[in-house]
């Protein structure tokens, strides 16, 4: 009987577990040992450079992850189809060359071994601890996808979402609301555009020009930034205060109604979110945890095929 149950046991937890495939740690320990420390080197160095760098590589991995899973398709080119990179919602992807070049040095180490998907969760890492955050052993051995379609884009949550959209959006790629709600705190880094939030700040709705929950004035300054006369090219406001530093100051702003997008504020919309906000906002301890543990989940979502030997290029 305790044979049977125990066989049950594991089969029902091999049904609800989502796609966790065979990544491990020391998956490149035999084949391509120092591969990880060359990422990390080059990573920690185009930061001291650039402090926007940490920013754009933790979101190249999060869109690469949420569209055919961490499989490196958001590095492909655009070739007869438009690539993800050259669709919508490229808003400020960027920092490319430093995947290039982190590619390039693991080939000098050991040609065709590490895959591009691997290099963008290691660098998604790395860059979190070179901007002050936690650090955590990355799972390893995903492969690359051969496809890369702009129109998938539009699969990405929007930053216009209600909390039961990101729960959805979340919960399709195998992710909880307690991996939303850390995984959101990425939003500790790094710059967002006017139309991000134009929807807050201009005809919210027919009965409100500004949307109600945000600070009158966080909206004052965003609606000087992005309108009138002077709004410069390209305009747009840092993530948070401290928008170079992974720290919890994302909470304490939407404790206070600062939060920067409607997906960000919505994040109080219900008692279990609120209280994960407020325990985040009080503890960067517990917020680091949660968030190097949900970086997991969420990277471990694979999909591909192959070893790519440039970034850019299916084989
Ligand atoms: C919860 C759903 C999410 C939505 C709706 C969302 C939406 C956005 C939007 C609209 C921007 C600004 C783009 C621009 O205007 O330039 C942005 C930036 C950013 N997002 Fe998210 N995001 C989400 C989740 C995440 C996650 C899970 C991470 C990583 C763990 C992340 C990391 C970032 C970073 C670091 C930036 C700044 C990029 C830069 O400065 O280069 N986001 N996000
Ligand atoms: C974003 O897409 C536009 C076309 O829609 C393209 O011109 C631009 O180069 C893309 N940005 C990046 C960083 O690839
Ligand atoms: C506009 O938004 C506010 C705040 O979310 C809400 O209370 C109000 O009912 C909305 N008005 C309409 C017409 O949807």
């Amino acid at each position: 009987m305790a044979l049977v149950a125990s066989v049950l046991i594991i089969l029902f937890v091999s049904l609800v577990t989502p796609k966790l495939s065979a990544l491990s740690s020391n998956y490149y320990q035999n084949t391509c040992p120092t591969a990880e420390y060359a990422i990390t080197k080059i990573v920690r160095d185009a930061t001291k450079k650039d402090n926007t760098i940490p920013a754009a590589l933790l979101r190249l991995h999060f869109h690469d992850c949420f569209i055919r899973g961490c499989d490196a398709s958001v590095l492909l080119n655009s070739k007869k189809n438009t690539a993800e990179k050259d669709g919508p919602a490229n808003l400020s992807l960027h920092a490319f060359f430093v995947i290039d070049a982190a590619k390039k040095a693991v080939e000098a180490l050991c040609p065709g071994i590490v895959s591009c998907a691997d290099i963008l969760a290691l660098a998604a890492r790395d860059a979190v601890v070179a901007a002050g955050g936690p650090y955590w052993d990355v799972p390893k051995g995903r492969k690359d996808g051969r496809v890369s379609r702009a129109s998938e884009t539009s699969k990405l949550p929007s930053p216009t979402f209600d909390l039961s959209q990101l729960q959805q959006s979340f919960s399709q790629r195998g992710l909880s609301t307690d991996d939303l709600v850390a995984l959101s705190g990425g939003h500790t880094l790094g710059f967002s555009h006017c139309s991000s939030f134009q929807n807050r700040i201009q005809n919210f709705n027919s009965t409100h020009d500004i949307d109600p929950s945000i600070h009158p004035s966080l909206a004052g300054s965003l609606r000087s930034i992005c309108s009138g006369k002077n709004k410069a090219k390209n305009a747009g406001t840092s993530m948070d205060p401290s928008s170079t530093v992974f720290d919890n100051t994302y909470y304490k702003q939407i404790l206070q109604n600062k939060g920067l997008f409607s997906s960000d504020q919505a994040l109080l919309a219900h008692p279990k979110t609120k209280s994960l906000v407020n325990k985040y906002a009080s503890s960067k301890e517990a917020f680091y945890k949660a968030f190097a543990n949900s970086m997991i989940r969420m990277s471990s979502i694979t999909g591909g095929q192959e070893v790519r030997r440039d970034c850019r290029i299916a084989n």
